[in-house]
């Protein structure tokens, strides 16, 4: 069966450090905000932990104002508490082995990310740690091993902890400068075996996270979030200006969290609140990343909130030259906008919306939109006109193992199958759509809840929410479906 997919699509999947390697503090790695979290589920929070001034333990929601701690506290690992990222699926020993599973299914691109932390693990120092570079160098080699191109993230949530407590975070300018050491760093030593990159996972969450709380999120947090975002696409520009100089062939990519929003009704005041949701939640970061300035809309969304920016002349000026080769993102849901107050709400990946009456919701309540992906693929290929990937989408559900050790996923091929079409269809209408890397391939802990029973992928790790299991990683029936879908470049989804 013929389809529309260009002949050389990157079918593939993706996965992040911070939820699949483990390893946490092995071979010199300095840990990461994610080591101080603890794990959640659809009901209960995450919590970042820490020992206080006086000495005693503390937890701070980590979803909130991004895990902010009290003055003089210092992040902690507390002995009573589980830390799933310590362990994630333990792709950090378990790679080879996971590679051939993906390279089974006819895999042409792995997406996965660089822990910053085990590159320099305090994130300030002139010198790489070795152990690090030689990691992701051994990875890369197995990729290309079995003809499955990398495309890497250099930042998936995980900043050193040492720069959060140290120098604040992205609140200081100083990180431009050590992200940029960072980039330069794994640009140049992966330089003949990685061509794609993305420089910072869904850099919009910082604003769209805010806008979870709605009126409550103080304009000091919108102050915050949007100074964080500014030196976040400072050092992204000038990432990737030295990228292009370490390697013309680099194709360098933003990413955004992708969610497709409607107008809850046809009420005008919803249609307008809708479009400004766009350009707060979506356009302002890739307006800047694929453009290299400012969109007109800043103005008002700076104005609404009373902040202030710490911009330069040479910040506009490097934001101009180090604009992005492609645009990606990753898609999930689409969500409501209404100004209604009466219309039932429901929760997602960093926002929240009106109850859509025509959609499904998953277990976790994310609204199931296969229509909304190519929506989202036309409307922004229309704005940028830019080669796109969507380098993130997947069905976050309960597996089950039957006694002979199979597990028939018919929901997740169910979610695919349709998401696939909507891509299909945004290709036929004009879209430049590049690849594909559905999330989570491999089992790995939910960023979201701390899971690993909200599982996701073709590849069931047997491990459960308290690191118990013999990490054997099982096919799912997806799996053999997926290989079918890239061996048929995209035309048998049956
Ligand atoms: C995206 C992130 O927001 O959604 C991933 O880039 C994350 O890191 C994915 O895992 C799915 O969310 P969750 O909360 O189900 O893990």
């Amino acid at each position: 069966m013929t389809s529309s997919f260009p002949k050389d699509f990157l079918w593939g999947g993706a996965i992040a450090a911070n939820q699949a390697e483990g390893a946490w503090n092995v071979d010199g790695r300095g840990p990461a905000k994610t080591d101080v979290t603890t794990g959640g589920s659809v009901d209960a929070p995450r919590f970042v932990t820490y020992i206080d001034k006086d000495g005693n333990p503390g937890k701070a929601p980590a979803m909130g104002h991004n895990g902010i701690i009290p003055e003089g506290a210092k992040y902690a690992v507390l002995d009573n508490e589980y830390y799933p990222n310590h362990l994630g699926v333990d792709f950090y020993h378990r790679y080879k082995e996971d590679i051939a599973l993906l390279a089974e299914m006819g895999f042409k691109v792995f997406r996965l990310s660089i822990s910053w932390s085990r590159i320099f693990p305090n994130g300030d120092e002139t010198e790489p740690n070795q152990a690090g570079l030689d990691f992701y160098r051994k990875v890369f080699e197995e990729c290309h091993k079995h003809g499955i191109e990398p495309l890497v993230s250099m930042w998936h949530f995980d900043t050193p902890l040492y720069l959060e407590e140290n120098y604040g975070g992205w609140g200081n300018r100083k990180l431009i400068d050590f992200y940029v050491h960072y980039a330069e760093t794994i640009f140049t030593e992966y330089k003949d075996l990685v061509k794609y990159w993305l420089t910072f996972n869904e850099i919009n969450n910082t604003v769209m996270f805010l806008d979870m709380f709605g009126a409550s999120a103080s304009d000091e947090a919108f102050q915050d979030g949007y100074q964080q975002l500014h030196y976040q696409f400072v050092a992204s520009a000038r990432a990737v200006k030295s990228g292009h100089a370490i390697n013309s062939d680099f194709q360098i990519g933003n990413m955004i969290c992708g969610i497709t929003f409607y107008p809850a009704t046809c009420d005008p005041k919803d249609v307008l609140a809708n479009r400004h949701k766009w350009e707060q939640g979506i356009y302002y970061c890739g307006d800047v990343q694929t453009k290299g300035k400012y969109p007109t809309f800043a103005k008002r969304l700076w104005k609404e909130h009373n902040v202030a920016l710490d911009i330069t002349e040479q910040d506009l000026e490097d934001l101009k030259e180090g604009t992005v080769d492609m645009y990606t993102f990753s898609y999930y849901m689409s969500n409501n906008v209404t100004t209604h107050a009466d219309q039932e709400q429901v929760a997602g990946n960093f926002s929240t919306g009106a109850k859509n009456p025509y959609l499904t919701y998953s277990d976790w309540g994310w609204g199931l939109d296969p229509l909304g992906l190519q929506y989202y693929l036309e409307k922004v290929y229309d704005r940028y006109e830019l080669p796109i990937m969507v380098v993130e989408n997947g069905l976050g559900a309960f597996d089950t193992v039957e006694e002979d050790g199979s597990i028939h996923d018919d929901y997740r091929i169910d979610y695919y199958s349709p998401h696939i079409q909507a891509m299909e269809a945004a290709i036929e209408n004009g879209v430049d759509l590049r690849g594909y890397t559905t999330w989570g391939c491999i089992g790995l802990v939910s960023a979201g809840t701390g899971e690993i029973r909200k599982r996701y992928g073709f590849i069931y790790v047997d491990v459960d929410d308290k690191g118990q299991g013999s990490l054997e990683r099982s096919r799912k029936d997806s799996f053999y479906w997926y290989k079918k879908v890239i061996a048929s470049n995209g035309g048998d989804l049956d």
